[in-house]
C-alpha cells in the first residue's frame, strides 16, 4: 500500500496539516529559486484550506515562488459564485501578496472547447513535460458524492485516459459545462493529495480507499489506483469507515 493516509481530529486540523504541507513545499522550492506549481480544486473543502492559508501563512510562505494553477473550472464568468477561481481569488489569492503572474486561471468565461485548448498549450509551455503531459508539483483534488473528482464524472471515464492534458467535461445534472484536467495530467504530477472532510463523504472514501467493488465506476477510484502514491488528508469523520 504506497498511498498514504492522514486524518485530524476535523476540518481545521485537516485544513492546518494540508497548509504545513504546502508551507514546507514551497519553501523547499524556494530555497532552491524554483517555484512551486499547484494545480487546486473548487467545491466547498478548499474554502477553509484558503481561508488559513491567507491568515495564518501569508508571511511564512513565499508566494512569489508559487504558481496556482486549476484542476477545473465551471464555465462561469470569474465574478460568478460558482466559479472555482473566484473562489480561490476571494478567500486567499486578494488576501496575500502574489504576483498576478503566477496565477494562471482556467478561463470559464470563454468557449469551452477553445479554452481547453487554450489552457492546455499554457501547460505545456508553462510546466516541465514528462510522457507528453505537464507535471504539476502538487495537484489537491476533492471527491464528489458520486466519486468524481476534478469534473471528471462517472459518465464520462473516457476523460481518464483521454491524450488531452486538458479537455471539456458537462456535469451529469446541471449539464453545466466545466474546463478539466484529464486523468493522465493528474496522475503525471510529482504528488497528489486527495482531500477530503465531512460525514456526508465518508462511505465514499471507504470504497475508494479500501477499493470495494462498486467504487470501481468511480473517477476518483481510477486515479487512486494509478496514483499509488497518492495522499488522503482526511477528517475523523470522513474516515470513519475506513
Ligand atoms: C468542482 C471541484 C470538484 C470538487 C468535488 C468535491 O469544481 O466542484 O473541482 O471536483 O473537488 O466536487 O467538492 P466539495 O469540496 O464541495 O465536496
Amino acid at each position: 500500500m504506497n498511498y498514504r493516509l492522514h486524518i485530524y481530529d476535523d476540518e481545521v486540523s485537516t485544513s492546518h496539516a494540508l497548509a504545513d504541507l504546502i508551507s514546507e513545499k514551497a519553501n523547499s522550492k524556494a530555497s532552491n529559486s524554483e517555484k512551486l506549481n499547484i494545480a487546486v480544486s473548487g467545491g466547498k473543502t478548499p474554502s477553509l484550506l484558503f481561508a488559513l492559508l491567507a491568515q495564518e501563512y501569508n508571511n511564512s510562505i513565499p508566494w512569489n515562488s508559487v504558481r496556482f494553477f486549476w484542476v477545473d473550472e465551471r464555465c462561469v464568468e470569474p465574478t460568478d459564485p460558482e466559479s472555482n477561481y473566484g473562489m480561490t481569488y476571494n478567500t486567499l489569492l486578494k488576501n496575500i501578496n502574489i504576483p498576478d503572474e503566477n496565477i494562471f486561471r482556467m478561463k470559464g468565461e470563454l468557449i469551452p472547447e477553445i479554452e481547453a485548448g487554450r489552457y492546455q498549450k499554457q501547460l505545456l509551455n508553462e510546466l516541465p513535460v514528462r510522457n507528453g503531459f505537464p507535471v504539476f508539483d502538487l495537484v489537491l483534488l476533492g471527491i464528489g458524492d458520486d466519486g468524481h473528482t476534478a469534473s471528471i464524472f462517472p459518465n464520462d471515464m473516457s476523460l481518464l485516459d483521454s491524450e488531452l492534458s486538458v479537455s471539456v467535461a458537462s456535469h451529469p445534472v446541471s449539464g453545466q459545462k466545466r474546463i478539466t484536467l484529464t486523468g493522465k495530467t493528474i496522475c503525471n504530477a510529482n504528488q497528489v493529495v486527495f482531500f477530503v472532510t465531512g460525514a456526508n463523504k465518508s462511505k465514499i472514501v471507504q470504497q475508494i480507499v479500501t477499493k470495494m467493488p462498486e467504487a470501481a465506476k468511480y473517477p476518483s477510484s481510477y486515479i487512486h489506483d494509478i496514483e499509488w502514491n497518492a495522499d488522503f488528508y482526511l477528517d475523523k469523520v470522513a474516515a470513519e469507515k475506513i
